[in-house]
Order: structure tokens, then sequence, then C-alpha cells
């Protein structure tokens, strides 16, 4: 096998020197200063990228396009099979709109480096306000839609936005999701509290607004003086971005402006192969990094017409939905995550509904959040001929780590295979001494420090946090949490994560934030999470409790509560939905729960008894209660 020429002289570029590679890809980028360094190895946690440097992002993804005459081009469109609408904004109106919602932020006293936190369904003025705050030189926080009360309430405990920007509801199919009552009930849960609230009323509920807090974000709207961009230091944070870590506590992300505008304008071409003018899709949600990175910020950095989507793969009004998008906005490139093509291949396994609609624009598929199972890969690729490209990345790093590149040719096909490492990464398999491994044995995935420009630099005021988080494990090196192997060929096969953040329908929970709920519950005594195996989303939390002594109720109404439990405080999106009752966990003698046993007896694989258990019959007893 041979490589594409043009990625091995593109990688071989990068690793005589990064700062030269780097320095050429920011020319896509407009500074308002150019950099001092490029890299500067001195700063933070691992060096910074292009130091001394001046931007604003928002410049960059909206006002410099229009000032280049592309105005009147189609910069968003928002497809909402859930309202029934198709909305388009040209990049004009898009920045219209940007200009004067940040001048409705600076009104209510956001000005540079102060927090708002947006949580929003998808809607177009979810895009918007990252933007305006990003006018702003403000620092963003998005919480996703599916997180309860206290989930957003810890957040904005941490983040402690001035402002909070937010709608009326949500939509899930056969639904009214009232966000209103979510984030009323965080604010009296967080100690910190916004000086405002910019509330969208959408028709399908009218919230009621507190006076002195809230503000009608239309009205806002109507009353705002435009705002210009804020030039803003390349090393200062663009947003905070919460994400699962291996306690109950999320991490704040931190993403830079500088290095992230270089990193996904640099991505767009390089790895997905699409430019000014082409129409791209992300089908994610702008609360995930998949959202931020690809739905708002690469292709607006790029020029490109992204489209936003309200919906779901299946059930809105069917398995034709994605068809049905890609071919009425033309979509050259899709972007999901493999979760949505397994729902949509559960309902129409022969591809039936791919056929009623005109699919010629389409040249890829890319998809990330999840290792793709091989049989849907295949499946996608049978479908439409075109390439299935599985990409592996994650929050911290902002965009993909491996990939395959359209503008180098793609690999060989390998179904499996996250693809090679980007230029930038220099990614190898560590042993738990932090011994490199050679091709073909599985161990830690890490990078080799520095990390690429547009990889997070920090975490949110919590440096330290970080270090111990990431870089202290393998001195050197960042841990990525994922296992996984470098094969000869230096495609690399991620086999899942070392730690205990499980992936649900590509969307990442800790089962330990789902055990600190359990173990909450009045009768419970000790408790384990695992990550079972799921047709659909890939995986699927499962809880075991042991209950209290004496405590002598019907197994099912306890399950029940703690299914009800999970579902009020971390929210539907963690799909708890299978709460056991056992007589005993498995452990080790010296009291550790043998949770990877588990979950291989719930997945119906062999599990040997490790040599360190403390009672053997605990196994047995979990192999009886799935009919092992
Ligand atoms: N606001 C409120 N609730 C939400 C929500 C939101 N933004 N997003 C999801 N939920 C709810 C769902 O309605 C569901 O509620 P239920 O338990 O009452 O049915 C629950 O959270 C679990 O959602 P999900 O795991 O997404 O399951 P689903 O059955 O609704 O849909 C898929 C399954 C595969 C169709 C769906 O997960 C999907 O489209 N995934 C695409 C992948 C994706 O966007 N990944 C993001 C990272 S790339
Ligand atoms: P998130 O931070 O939500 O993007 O989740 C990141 C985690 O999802 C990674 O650490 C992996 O465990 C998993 N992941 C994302 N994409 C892939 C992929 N293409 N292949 C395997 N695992 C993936």
């Amino acid at each position: 096998m041979t490589d594409a020429p043009s990625y091995a002289a593109a990688y071989g570029d990068w690793m005589r020197d990064p700062a030269a590679y780097w320095a050429a890809e920011a020319q896509g980028i407009d500074w308002i200063r150019s950099w001092d360094k490029v890299f500067d190895p001195s700063l933070g946690a691992f060096g910074q990228w292009f130091a001394g440097g001046m931007l604003n992002t928002c410049y960059n993804c909206l006002d410099r396009h229009v000032e280049a005459g592309r105005g009147a081009q189609a910069a968003l469109i928002h497809d909402s099979p859930m309202t029934d609408t198709v909305t388009t904004f040209t990049y004009a109106e898009l920045l219209d709109r940007t200009e004067r919602l940040a001048g409705a932020l600076a009104s209510l006293g956001v000005t540079k480096g102060d927090r708002v936190v947006i949580y929003m369904p998808m809607v177009p003025e979810a895009a918007i306000a990252m933007l305006a705050s990003a006018r702003l030189g403000a620092i963003h926080s998005v919480v996703f839609g599916g997180f309860a009360a206290a989930e957003l309430a810890s957040r904005i405990a941490d983040a402690k936005p001035k402002v909070i920007v937010s709608a009326s509801c949500g939509l899930e199919p056969g639904r009214v999701i009232q966000y209103k009552p979510l984030l009323d009930a965080a604010i009296t849960l967080s100690p910190h509290k916004p000086d405002a609230c910019l509330i969208l009323q959408r028709p399908q509920a009218q919230a009621a607004l507190t006076p002195g807090l809230d503000h009608d974000f239309a009205a806002a709207m109507d009353a705002a003086v435009p705002h210009g961009c804020v030039p803003v230091p390349a090393t200062d944070p663009l947003y905070v971005l919460y994400t699962s870590g291996t306690t109950g506590r999320p991490k704040g992300v931190v993403r830079d402006n500088g290095g992230h505008a270089v990193a996904l304008w640099n991505s767009m071409r390089m790895i997905y192969g699409v430019d000014t003018g082409d129409v791209w899709w992300t089908a994610s949600d702008v609360g995930w990094v998949v959202g931020h990175s690809y739905i708002v910020y690469g292709p607006l950095l790029r020029g490109c017409t992204s489209v936003m989507y309200e919906g779901k793969p299946v059930g809105t009004p069917d398995a034709g939905a994605f068809w049905r998008v890609i071919a009425q906005h033309k979509v050259k490139v899709l972007f999901t995550a493999p979760t949505a093509i397994r729902a949509i291949k559960q309902q129409d396994p022969e591809g039936a509904l791919t056929r009623r609609h005109d699919l010629s624009s389409l040249q890829a598929l890319y998809l990330a959040g999840e290792r793709c199972d091989p049989p849907t890969a295949i499946w996608a690729h049978e479908l439409f001929g075109k390439p299935i490209v599985d990409h592996w990345w994650q929050t911290e790093t902002g965009w993909p780590i491996t990939a395959g590149f359209r503008q180098f040719g793609l690999f060989p096909f390998k179904p499996g295979s996250g693809g090679r490492p980007c230029p930038g990464y220099d990614l190898h398999a560590l042993d738990d001494n932090g011994r490199v491994l050679s091709a073909g044995e599985t161990g830690n995935l890490s990078l080799r420090l520095p990390l690429p420009p547009g990889c997070g630099p920090t975490l949110w005021q919590n440096d330290e946090g970080y270090r111990t988080s990431y870089l202290s494990d393998f001195p050197g090196w960042y841990r990525t949490g994922d296992a996984g192997v470098v094969d000869s060929d230096g495609d690399v096969w991620v086999m899942g994560r070392t730690d205990d953040i499980i992936n649900v329908a590509g969307h990442r929970l800790s089962t330990g934030s789902m055990e600190e709920v359990l173990a909450s519950h009045h009768d419970v005594a000790e408790c384990a999470v695992i990550g079972a195996r799921d047709e659909l989303k890939g995986q699927a939390p499962m809880g075991f409790v042991v209950l209290k002594a004496g405590v002598n109720r019907p197994e099912a109404d306890v399950a029940a509560e703690l299914i009800a439990l999970v579902r009020e405080r971390i929210g539907p999106v963690a799909a708890f939905k299978d709460a056991r009752v056992v007589a005993r966990l498995p452990k080790t003698r010296s009291g550790k729960i043998l949770r990877g046993s588990i979950r291989r007896i719930a997945d119906g694989e062999d599990a040997p008894v490790p040599p360190t258990i403390e009672d053997p019959a605990a196994l047995d007893e979990l192999r009886a209660l799935f009919g092992g």
C-alpha cells in the first residue's frame, strides 16, 4: 500500500517545521495584529499558539466574507422538520443579526472576557448568540438542551455568566420541552446568578418572563445598536465547553481564538475537502463540540454554507429525512454520528428511501463521536458508493486527531479504523509506563506535546486540573483517555475509553456521575454503572444497585425511582433506562468494583474470574441475571 503522496508530504512538512507549517496555515485568517511567536513554549500548560497576535473570530466568520463581496451567499440554512420551516440567512443577514445581538448583549453589560451561557435548542439564534459573544470578545459556554437543571446549574456556577441566552422551548418528537422552568431552577440552584437573561419566545410555548431579570430576545434585537468587532488576543478564550470528566464534576474545556480559527479553517479543506461557497451539513447539536466546530465556526470561517438541522435522522418524518435535506440543499459533505446512520439502517435496511431523492451532490460522509462499527460503515458505503470516513477526536482537541483527507486523496477504505493522524498530531500508543509501543500493539493513545493549534490549552480557571487530567500520567504527552493501536500502515484503531466515560448515541457521558446519583437514593447501599453494548446507540448505561440491609421494597419500584432520579439530575440525554437490583457486586479483595467484568457479562462476552476477586459467586449471580 502506498500513501497518497501529498498526505505524506503535508505530514512531513509539519514534522520538519511545525512553526512554519502553522504560520502558513494562519495566512487564511485575517489578523488585526500579527503574532510575535507562532508558538511560545513559555506560556500555559504546554505553550500557546500565535502569542501576541490579535484577531476577532466573528469578523473572520462573517464580516470579511461580506467585505469580499459574498454578502448575498447563503451562510446558514436552518432546516427544521420539527416546525416544518426552512430559513436561509445570507452572510449579510447573518452579520446583521449578529451585530444586533452583540449590541443587545453589550447593552446588558457584556464586555470582553465576560461569560455568556447559551442554553438553546437548534435554532439559528443559538449560532447567532455564539457569534455575537465572539464579536464582543466575550466567552460563550453553550449547554446542551438535553441536560437537566442541576447540570445547567453546575455550569452556571463554574462559568459565572453575566448573561444567559435561552429560549422558551425546545422541540423533541411528540413533545415540547419547556426550557424556562429548567433555566429558572438552574439559576435558583446555582450560587452564581446572572445579571440578565435574554429569552427567545418560540411560538410553540411562551415563557413567563421575570421582571428585572428576563428580557425578550426579539424586543432586545429591535432596540439594539449594532456592535462592531472587539480585537482579542489570539490566546484569549473564545469559549468554554463543559464535557464529562472522570468525576461527576464536568470539565470546562477552554478554546482560544487564534489557534482555533487557524486549525478549523485548515481542516475544512484539508480533511473534508470543502471550500468557500460549498454546502456543508453537520447533523449534530450546537451543544456538542462537533456543533461548535462544524455547524458554526469551521464552515463560516471557510465561507461555506452551513446547514443547521432541527430534527432527527428518523421519525421527522421518516428514515429518509437526511436524504431529503441533502437533495434539497445540495449538500456536498455530510458529517454525523454513526448512531444516526444505524437508526436509519434499522428502519430502512434496504435504503429504499434514498432512491426517492437526488443525492448526486453528496461527495462524502464523515462520521465521529464514537467508533463506527464496520457493518454500518459497509452498509453506508454500499448504499452511496461514496467515501465513508470515520475520524476520531474529542471535545478537548476541538478538531480531528485522525482522519481521512479529501484534499490528499482518501486512504483505502478500512472499516473500523479512524484514519491517520492529522498534520499537527504526533500520535502513539504508549504502555502504562509511558513507553512508545510498536505498530500493532494496543496501548494508551497519546499525543506528544505540544498539542497543535485549536486544542484546548487548559480547563476553565483550573490549570492544575488540566495538568492532572491529561498531562501528568505520561510526562511530555497528552493522554487522550482512549485505548487503541496504530497499525503498520499508520492507520489508527480506537478501541474505547480507559476511564469511566461512555458514548451513548454519540453523546459523551460519565458513568461516575450516574453512580453519584444512584448512590444518593436513600435505599441504595452501593452501586455500579457500566456502558453496555447497544444496537442503536453504541452504548447504553446500565445500573446495578445493592439495597441497604432491611430495605424490603419491590425491586421494580426502586428501579423506576432510580431511572427517574437520573433523568431529573442529569437529564434525558443520559438515556438511563435500565436499573437492576442485585444481592452483591463483584469486587476485588481490596474492595474495587469489577466494572469490566460486569460489562463483559452484560454484553454476553466471556468474563474470566480475576484472581483478585473477593467472591466468585457474585459473577455467577450476574451471569444468571443475563441468562448465561
Ligand atoms: N433537548 C431535550 N431532550 C433531548 C434533547 C434536547 N436537545 N436531545 C435528546 N433529548 C432527549 C430525547 O428526546 C430522549 O428522550 P426520551 O428518553 O424521552 O426518549 C433522550 O434525550 C435520549 O436522547 P437520544 O439518546 O438522542 O435518543 P433518541 O431515541 O431520542 O434518538 C438517535 C436516537 C440515534 C436518533 C439520536 O440520538 C440521534 O439523532 N443522534 C445523532 C447523533 C448526534 O447528534 N450526536 C452528537 C455528537 S456528533
Ligand atoms: P466528545 O468529547 O464528546 O467528542 O467524545 C470524545 C470521545 O468519543 C473520544 O475520546 C472517543 O472515546 C469517542 N470517539 C469520538 N470519535 C470517535 C471515533 N471516530 N472512533 C472512536 N471513538 C471516537
